[in-house]
């Protein structure tokens, strides 16, 4: 993922780009860069590293910027290493290219390009993209005409930011699959991958559709369509306030999230909840009703695909029905044979990952009542789909998902309950148990968070190992899942997560002294079992983190890494 901006219209644009950028390096810091347009010459300044590296270049060699335009970039490589000359803008003979994304065909593109004569610099993907502008406006077409034609010929999914050395008076916008925001104000106009990095210049934004290709001037944005057409967008005002988009005194994002949670995952069952919070209330989205559907299909990537795991425990245990998960990159290009009558569930936190967005496609193709469970009111996802079911997370900065997996989980416990209800398994009276008990995880969130010295001291213990494993059992085995990704992404220690009843058909090879397993097991019908997965573990030396509840943590006894005891259920 990279972050990318641009804007025309402003003074020192570039200055206005490097703040924009603030907001965007979580989505890519391993390096960075500016172009800006000073007498139609493209000047440019680029960094390997975080953008505190071309922050100071930039006030050491200060672009002119006298022409008005600039974009500017954040980098996470996926073609090329991370250094300068792969750092993007990548340059051509008219223009400068932002890009996130991948350009899938590019090694045939390139191969062509070469032996039509141009000369690369970079090893991206991306720098296909200028070339073939160039080469389309060395045809004789205009800027429009040479966008509009280059992205006939790319492949893959994408965002595009493109300044060219001979119009000071626009800059381009054009994407497919990855997202892209228009953001409208007095005497500029913006382009960024959100709303957020454009949060201190406007919160009016246009989200452009897949393959408009935007021509932004000072005083606002045409979109066109590939066959050239004029298309209307409609305006939306956004609420990026810095209390949402601000650290609000935590060391980082992703600090603040997961203390967010409590709030949010509130204020999400509360969105669903009548007023008198005894009945589920979905709205609109009420009218896809899971419990007729013929086939039950969940599909996500990541993290929400992990929440789409434990749904599917909660589908079948409370409304007795079948429910397929998958993978949106491998469900999308298995092309599985559905149903008629079937409804297929999305969940995203960004409404905008490609792979989700390519399965939902199919889905709908396939004659699926689509259904999605989406953070981002406004993205692709939520627009093609029949019905939505937004969380209440608000922006999700830092790039390892918490509070959007949580409330996640609870528009998914909601969902499993009505459906439930629906189907006739469960009363009026256990639903509003149910209910209930959901009203009481926020609380509990509150005291889990504080105790976060106890987790602090088992984190201390776990951040010398070379590898970790999760374990958990039933709804709780995704769970496991989540956080041995967490920790793979977060600290870079190889982790998996294991069904623990998979412990003895070839896992438990991999314990030896000190390898911390982390088993999340509460006191319940198969928790004598986990203990012995607990013991084999310990018996091999390996380090056992048990998280439970109290008749959980007396019935363990002692744990050889440590118990963290959770509020009863
Ligand atoms: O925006 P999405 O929920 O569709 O993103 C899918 C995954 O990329 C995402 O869940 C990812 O696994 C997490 N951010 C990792 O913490």
């Amino acid at each position: 993922m990279c972050g990318i901006i641009g804007v025309i219209g402003k003074v020192s644009p570039s200055i206005q780009v490097l703040e924009g950028l603030k907001r965007l390096e979580y989505r890519g810091y391993d390096s960075a860069g500016i172009a800006s347009l000073e007498n139609g010459f493209i000047d440019l300044r680029r960094r390997p590293g975080k953008l505190s590296a071309l922050e100071a270049l930039m006030a050491e060699k200060p672009l002119a910027d006298g022409d008005k335009a600039a974009i500017g970039h954040t980098r996470w490589a996926t073609h090329g290493e991370p250094n300068e000359t792969n750092a993007h803008p990548h340059l051509s003979k008219h223009c400068a290219v932002v890009h996130n994304g991948i350009i899938e065909n590019y090694k045939d593109l390139r191969t062509k390009l070469i032996a039509e004569g141009m000369d690369f610099k970079s090893d991206t993907d991306t720098e296909t993209v200028p070339m073939l502008i160039s080469k389309h406006m060395d045809e004789g077409k205009d800027t429009l005409g040479a966008v509009i034609q280059t992205m006939k010929e790319v492949e893959g999914a994408f965002a595009l930011g493109i300044l060219f050395n001979a119009d000071k008076d626009h800059i381009i916008a054009a994407r497919r699959g990855s997202p892209l925001v228009i953001g409208l104000a007095n005497g500029a106009t913006y382009m960024g991958s959100d709303a957020l990095a454009l949060a201190p210049f406007t919160n009016k934004v246009i989200y452009l559709e897949n393959d408009d290709v935007a021509v932004l001037s000072a005083t606002g944005a045409e979109v066109y369509t590939l066959d050239g057409q004029k298309a209307e967008r409609p305006v939306v005002t956004v609420d990026v306030s810095d209390a949402l988009t601000g650290k609000n005194g935590y060391r980082h994002f992703m600090l603040k999230e997961i203390h967010e949670q409590p709030t949010v995952v509130g204020e999400t069952l509360t969105a669903y909840l009548n007023a008198s919070r005894t009945e589920i209330a979905f709205g609109e989205a009420a009218d896809v009703d899971l419990s007729k559907a013929t086939q039950v299909t969940i599909v996500a990537c990541g993290t929400s695909y992990y929440a789409g795991c434990v749904a599917k425990y909660w589908l079948e245990e409370l409304a007795g029905i079948p429910v397929n998960v998958d993978i949106a990159s491998e469900f999308r290009y298995r092309q599985p044979p559905l149903v008629d009558g079937g409804v297929c569930v999305f969940i995203s936190q960004s409404g905008e990952t490609a792979d989700t967005l390519a399965a939902l496609e199919y889905c709908k193709a396939a004659g699926q009542t689509i259904m999605s469970i989406v953070n981002v009111a406004a993205s692709s996802i939520a627009r093609e789909s029949h019905a939505v079911l937004q969380t209440k997370a608000g922006p999700e900065i830092g790039v390892a998902s918490t509070k959007a997996f949580t409330t996640q989980l609870m528009v998914l416990a909601l969902l499993a309950i009505e459906t439930g209800r629906q189907k006739g398994k469960l009363s009026t009276d256990k639903v509003k148990d149910l209910i209930h008990a959901l009203a009481e995880v926020p609380a509990r969130m509150t005291t889990i968070l504080d105790m976060d010295g106890n987790i602090q001291r088992m984190a201390e213990d776990i951040i010398h190992a070379r590898s970790a494993l999760y374990l958990g059992r039933g709804n709780l085995f995704p769970i496991a899942l989540e956080g041995a990704l967490k920790l793979k992404e977060i600290s870079y220690i190889h982790a998996e997560g294991y069904a623990a009843g998979e412990m003895k058909h070839g896992p438990i090879a991999l314990i030896e002294e000190g390898v911390p397993v982390v088993t999340i097991s509460p006191w319940n019908s198969l928790f004598e079992k986990t203990v012995s997965n607990m013991q084999e573990v310990a018996a091999r030396k390996g380090s056992v983190y048990l998280i439970t509840d109290k008749k959980g943590a007396a019935a363990a006894g002692d744990v050889n890494g440590g118990t963290l005891v959770l509020p009863d259920a």
